[in-house]
């Protein structure tokens, strides 16, 4: 039997990923570029065991099963394939947060788990940026957990792992996570690109403006230009949720849109505060350390705000065992 454990931490989007190449592999449409967080873990064991008919998943502390289970089994698969071995294996993995909250925890659960498994198996001696194309093919956004700090992740080809473009401490940078609701109600990002993909009819202006986005947005957090960055945050996550809106997909609840507007007053009281949300209702709030308590203050007083998490940049994966 062989065995390694890895930690893998959660990150979000600047400049988002929405869509994906007409194209199998999950390609991203666009170019993202994402700042992985301090805090908010998954933690995954695996051990491939000779003695096990089928693979084994466990999270949280539950058997998986369905379209969980067969996530992991096909990411398992592409490591047996690579090492030329059919062993099966155990995979226990638990999340310091809450899972399927829309906090991205596919992002730090396939980070985690392809680093692992990739140690776990004899003989298999990968680069961490095949690695990260691994977490990809499972969920895009998970390529760039692989890297602390300030990642990209090209909209590329072939093998195509992301990139970390600066360090955690690059920027005085603080994340407020405004959480809304702690149930996993939404339409998936799968389905949901799909269907923005298929119907939106501002698909096509999406795919046109998002690699302008994110090639502006690495030029400001390479300048440290804050107001820049802050505001094509802003710009990104917008447009994304039209697109996706123009679909039929309201991510975004009264709250959503209450805590938008409670930032750019902040704003005009000046703060440097900007925000962002995923394909979920929650706001994550980008500060400074000379903001972040006047900003936190303001922000759990938006009635429909249940907590707030408070974080900041950090690592990449890591193995522990
Ligand atoms: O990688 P996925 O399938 O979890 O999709 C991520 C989509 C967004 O979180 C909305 C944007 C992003 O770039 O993380």
């Amino acid at each position: 039997m062989t065995a390694a454990t890895a930690i893998a931490h959660t990150n979000f989007a600047l400049a988002k990923y929405w869509g994906k190449k007409p194209l199998p592999g999950n390609y991203p449409a666009v170019p993202s570029l994402s700042v992985t967080l301090e805090g908010m873990s998954t933690r995954t064991t695996v051990r491939f065991d000779a003695d096990l008919q089928a693979d084994q998943v466990t999270l949280n502390g539950a058997l998986a099963t369905g379209d969980v289970h067969g996530r992991v089994v096909t990411l398992l698969d592409r490591v047996r394939a690579l090492a030329g071995r059919s062993t099966r294996a155990s995979v226990e993995s638990a999340n310091d947060f809450p899972t399927a909250s829309g906090l991205a925890s596919s992002a730090s659960g396939f980070a985690a788990l392809a680093l692992a498994a990739v140690h776990a198996m004899p003989g298999l001696d990968l680069s961490i940026e095949r690695v990260s194309d691994l977490a990809r093919q499972s969920s895009a956004s998970a390529a760039r957990s692989l890297f602390g700090g300030f990642v990209e992740l090209p909209a590329g080809e072939g093998i195509s792992g992301a990139r970390p473009i600066a360090p955690p401490d690059h920027l005085d940078l603080h994340v407020l996570v405004c959480v809304v609701t702690e149930g996993s109600k939404d339409v998936g990002s799968t389905s949901g690109m799909q269907k923005t993909s298929l119907t939106s009819p501002y698909y096509p202006a999406w795919l046109d403006a998002a690699p302008a986005i994110f090639a502006a947005m690495k030029l400001a957090l390479e300048a440290r230009d804050w107001e820049k960055l802050g505001d094509l945050t802003e710009r990104s996550a917008l447009a994304m949720h039209a697109a996706a809106m123009a679909a039929g997909l309201v991510y975004v609840r009264g709250v959503t849109l209450d805590l938008f507007a409670a930032v750019r007053r902040l704003r005009q009281e000046g703060l440097l505060a900007y925000f962002t949300a995923d394909a979920g209702p929650h706001v994550k709030v980008l500060v400074r350390s000379a903001d972040l308590a006047r900003a936190k203050g303001a922000l759990a007083q938006v009635p429909g705000v249940l907590r707030i998490i408070e974080t900041r940049p950090g690592g990449g994966a890591v193995i522990v065992q």
